[in-house]
């Protein structure tokens, strides 16, 4: 059994403290009546929450070392060895890849399984979510950088500070009264960040769309799709009825990023001013930034 030394975990005293209170309350006390089973069920969900953040941030490490795309051209289960070789990473940091792909199998993002081939070894397959994040597909990989860039994180950090204040959005007050939009417009590599995290999500909800439910888009003459970023989901109505004249409406500094299209129309402007004209408006954004923002 392995000895453990308090105050090597609690520096500084407070492994004395912690005792003094262990000391001084009764059980009754520190489990508030209720059964040790019920305390040690909430204290694990506390550590739970309170790490939460490691499952995201492994979730854009994986994007950032290109993991999915790695299986899926490794064509089957793909040993931890392997893995780490393709990446490549210096073989110090085996240990640490093991670690990041068990909490990654467990979150559902990679299946895990023996390897055939050696009994201590662990291969990696793809599931339907990491299928989610290959290039060459849906590839949502943009959506996952844009939620754990430290710039679009910030307002997190300020919620607490909001609800004590009037008005604004926490987005507002991690940035001196700046909106996100006023954010992007400033600083272009977020505003390609954030509008290419718009369209990955975008496209296979539009194409689910048009393909699932043409009544929606049959004998419409225009559309307008306002807040269209960048024009991901007008072209595709476009390519898929090409009787409707569609035009992308978003504000100012997004549409002048836009590529030169034949299919549809950009305008720049403000929806609260006026939106342009035409037989239906398309408004979509993902639910949870209306929540967020
Ligand atoms: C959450 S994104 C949604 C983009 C796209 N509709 C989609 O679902 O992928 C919201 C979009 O609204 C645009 N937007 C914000 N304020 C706007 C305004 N006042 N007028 C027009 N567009 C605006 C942003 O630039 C951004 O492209």
């Amino acid at each position: 059994m392995m000895a453990i030394n308090k105050s090597a975990w609690f520096p500084g005293g407070a492994g004395q403290s912690l005792s003094k209170v262990l000391a001084t309350t009764s059980i009754m006390e520190l489990t508030n009546g209720r059964s040790f089973d019920k305390l040690f069920q909430a204290h694990t969900l506390v550590l739970n929450q309170s790490l939460s953040i490691a499952g995201l941030m492994s979730l854009n490490c994986a994007v950032e070392l290109g993991i999915a795309d790695l299986i899926h051209s490794h064509g089957g289960p793909m040993p931890l060895s392997e893995l780490a070789r393709s990446i490549p990473i210096p073989p110090e940091k085996a240990p640490s890849l093991r670690r990041l792909m068990r909490l990654l199998a467990s979150h559902g993002v990679f299946a895990a399984e023996p390897d055939g081939n050696s009994e201590s070894e662990t291969a990696y397959l793809l599931t339907p979510f990491s299928e989610l994040l290959l290039t060459k597909g849906t590839n949502l990989s943009a959506f996952i950088r844009v939620n754990s860039d430290p710039a679009f994180m910030k307002p997190w950090f300020h919620m607490g500070d909001w609800f004590k204040r009037k008005g604004s959005t926490p987005f507002e007050v991690a940035y001196d009264g700046k909106c996100v939009w006023d954010l992007t417009k400033q600083r272009p590599e977020l505003n390609d960040m954030f509008n290419d995290a718009m369209s990955c999500e975008t496209c296979w909800v539009v194409k689910a769309m048009v393909t699932e439910f043409p009544q929606f888009f049959r004998g419409l003459k225009s559309l307008v799709d306002v807040g269209g970023g960048t024009g991901a989901s007008a072209r595709m109505v476009a390519e898929a009825f090409p009787d409707v004249k569609c035009t992308v409406f978003d504000l100012p500094h997004v549409v002048a990023t836009l590529p030169e299209s034949k299919l549809v129309n950009a305008v720049g402007g403000s929806m609260f001013d006026s939106i342009p004209p035409a037989d239906a408006i398309f408004l979509k954004m993902p639910k949870l930034w209306i929540s967020s923002l």
